[in-house]
């Protein structure tokens, strides 16, 4: 049986309630971009006063509309809000996307707790208010006001807050990090992040959840979804500090809770809380691109001693160890170094360090079971050039592929400026995850440790 918000996500009809032919207008963004998105639906927008707007036939109200309505986008003022919402149910809409802002977040409590009467009485489903839609870069439709094009992949974002989803599209797309959906949730009057890691959770579009959230609605169900959902869960949970909880009341008009408890319960369920939306991108990234680590014991393969004892500190501090190098891989390394260097972890490939270094060094490392995840770092040293870094580590991703036996993460950082850039992009275009700093390099090998441990607790091998 399909997911109950299968309609909502792929409507097969969207209604625009407040489409305008004024090009300033929201309601007028709302319409173009279902139109402009590469999806097959009916298209009605909804304006008692036009006949047409962008070509397409306009109704007076939803309920003249000819035919059932699977989505209804509503862009009019926060006091016009409550009869739309009779209307859709008049008219037994399935789904309702609330754009309008003007609720609880500047105190209308009374307005807002009007729409909740009218949904409980209802079988609708409803996101918001004040909220941006989504986005669904799988099936290509555009259910949001907002511009942007997010390119497609496999990370789904849920976001509290309307303008930091849309700064979460362009740093994915910057990012390299490939959308299936992203949502903003508002007020969370009904469609709840609940309701959204468990359609993500079924959803085969969906590698990666990740989420910004202000506070929840309802602990036990939020925790209860994380728990059952069978795929990695990012959380950035906003309002740590006294002022940043103050901050959150007058955003969405939510309260941000005990941080101490929150962070203990997305812990116990199985989620994986992040620092900040960066450190969020970061872990999206090597989760949606690598394996996840089997254990903990990484090997680090560097060109530069410095970066190397950054790499391990940072490493050690989040949760991880560098273990010495067994006999056998040690062997296996001393044969390629220059004399005047012996392997260790980290091992220090010198300054000169080419193609043929990184690449047996790095194989050793994939063969060598003392070993559960990889970072490979090169620093622009003036010695070798950097393509020799970043084609031995894509040998490596395309043998590991290969191998059924290497079930390994194999992480990149860098040290240095343009030169390697395009160098970064081709990396990155692998799904090979490559960092600038050795502290988010280590935290995102963290997070594909903690998701090994979830799986091995998930198979009941721990
Ligand atoms: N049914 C359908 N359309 C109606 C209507 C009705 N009952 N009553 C009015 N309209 C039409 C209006 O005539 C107007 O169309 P027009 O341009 O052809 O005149 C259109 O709906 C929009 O109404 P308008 O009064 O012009 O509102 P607006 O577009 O200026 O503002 C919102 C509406 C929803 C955008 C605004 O109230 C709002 O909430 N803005 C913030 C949204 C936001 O930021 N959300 C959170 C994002 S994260």
């Amino acid at each position: 049986m399909s997911h109950i918000l299968e309609t909502f996500f792929k409507p097969k009809t969207i209604a625009v309630v407040g489409a305008s032919k004024n090009t300033t207008k929201i309601g007028h963004a709302a319409l173009k971009n279902i139109l402009i998105s590469d999806y097959e639906c009916k298209i009605y927008p909804i304006n008692p006063k036009e006949k047409e707007i962008l070509g397409v036939k306009c109704y007076k109200k939803v309920t003249q509309v000819p035919g059932h309505i699977d989505l209804v986008i509503v862009s009019v003022p926060a006091k016009i809000v409550p009869q739309i919402m009779r209307d859709c149910t008049q008219k037994k809409v399935k789904n309702v996307i609330i754009i309008s802002s003007g609720f609880s977040e500047v105190g209308n409590q009374e307005l807002e707790d009007e729409l909740k009467t009218i949904i409980e009485k209802s079988n609708m489903r409803v996101l918001g208010p004040n909220v941006m839609g989504y986005k669904n870069a799988s099936d290509g439709l555009d259910a949001s006001f907002v511009y942007g094009r997010a390119r497609e992949g496999n990370l789904s974002l849920i976001s509290q807050s309307g303008a930091l989803g849309i700064g979460m599209i362009h740093l994915a797309n910057h990012e390299f990090v490939g959308i299936s959906k992203i949502i903003g949730v508002g007020n969370k009057i009904d469609i709840d992040d609940d309701d959204l890691i468990d359609y993500f959770a079924q959803d085969p579009d969906t590698k990666v959840v990740g989420l910004y959230i202000e506070a929840v609605k309802d602990g036990r169900k939020f925790m209860n979804s994380i728990k059952k959902c069978k795929k990695p869960v990012l959380v950035v949970k906003a309002g740590k500090s006294k002022a940043g909880a103050r901050a959150t009341a007058s955003h969405t008009g939510s309260m941000a809770g005990s941080d101490k408890i929150y962070d203990a319960a997305i812990k116990q369920a199985g989620g994986i809380r992040c620092r900040d939306i960066v450190e969020l991108f970061d872990r999206a990234r090597a989760l949606a691109g690598q394996p996840p680590a089997q254990g903990n014991r990484i090997g680090i393969i560097t060109n530069g001693g410095g970066i190397g004892i950054l790499l391990t500190d940072a490493c050690e501090e989040n949760g991880l160890v560098v273990p010495k190098l067994s006999s056998k891989t040690y062997k296996k390394i001393d044969k390629i170094l220059p004399d005047i260097v012996k392997p260790n972890n980290p091992i220090d490939l010198t300054g000169d360090a080419g193609f043929y270094r990184y690449e047996a060094s790095t194989r050793a490392l994939l063969e060598d079971p003392n070993i559960d995840g990889i970072i490979v770092a090169s620093v622009h040293g003036g010695y070798a050039r950097p393509v020799e870094f970043t084609g031995a580590i894509l040998k490596m991703i395309r043998e590991r592929k290969l191998h059924e036996e290497f079930k390994k993460p194999i992480l990149a950082a860098w040290v240095g400026g343009k030169e390697f850039e395009d160098l970064v992009w081709d990396l990155k275009s692998a799904g090979v995850p490559i960092y600038p700093s050795s502290w988010r390099i280590a935290r995102s090998m963290m997070a594909l440790y903690l998701e090994g441990q979830r799986l091995k607790r998930e198979k009941g091998d721990i």
